[in-house]
């Protein structure tokens, strides 16, 4: 076979390909905005045992799924969700949290340093149904650092995937 003509073939192959890829994303799924929230502490607070953290800075809340005045993220839709936190304890202090999924555990992120900061962090995917409530909580005391323009702790989740693949009619 002439260089030529393997090249032709590369060249069909590779069109086809393309033509593959660009239909397969499932186009329902674009259409519905993707529920997403994203936000930080502007100031000093101490959590006590089983308070939920109340990150005050809302970066984005798409979808009004997560509420500023409790700090619960409450999932508008059925679908597997991606959460993150990371937070910087106060000089010397205790850093202990724990993200809950209703009354269910489901992670933490722990520091404790003397005569600095410390900082921890977690990140979990979990499928949750509409109405579940899913908040970070104190366990035991933190001392979590917090100002307008030093935001350390943030509180971040996202709809990966509807469940079944598809957002509701
Ligand atoms: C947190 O607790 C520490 C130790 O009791 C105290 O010194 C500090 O003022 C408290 N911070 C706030 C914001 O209440
Ligand atoms: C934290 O939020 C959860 C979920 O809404 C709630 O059940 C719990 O009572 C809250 N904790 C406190 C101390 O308010």
């Amino acid at each position: 076979m002439a260089g030529k003509d393997i090249l032709n073939i590369i060249a069909v192959l590779a069109l086809t390909g393309i033509v593959v890829i660009s239909a397969a994303p499932e186009k329902r799924q674009t259409e519905v905005l993707r529920p997403a929230f994203s936000v930080g502490l502007t100031k000093m607070m101490n959590v006590s045992d089983h308070v939920n953290v109340t990150f005050d800075r809302v970066f984005l809340n798409e979808g009004s799924g997560y509420d500023p005045m409790t700090g619960v993220f409450t999932a508008p839709y059925d679908g597997t969700y991606n959460f993150l936190y990371h937070a910087l304890a106060e000089i010397d202090g205790v850093l202990y949290l724990d993200l809950y999924k209703n009354q269910e555990y489901i992670s933490s992120a722990y520091a404790h340093v003397t005569s600095d900061y410390g900082s921890a962090s977690n990140a979990v995917v979990i499928t949750l149904a509409r109405g579940d409530q899913v908040y970070i909580s104190g366990h035991g005391t933190s001392m979590l650092y917090g100002d307008a323009w030093e935001v350390y702790c943030t509180f971040s989740g996202y709809l990966m995937f509807f469940t079944k693949g598809a957002p509701p009619a």
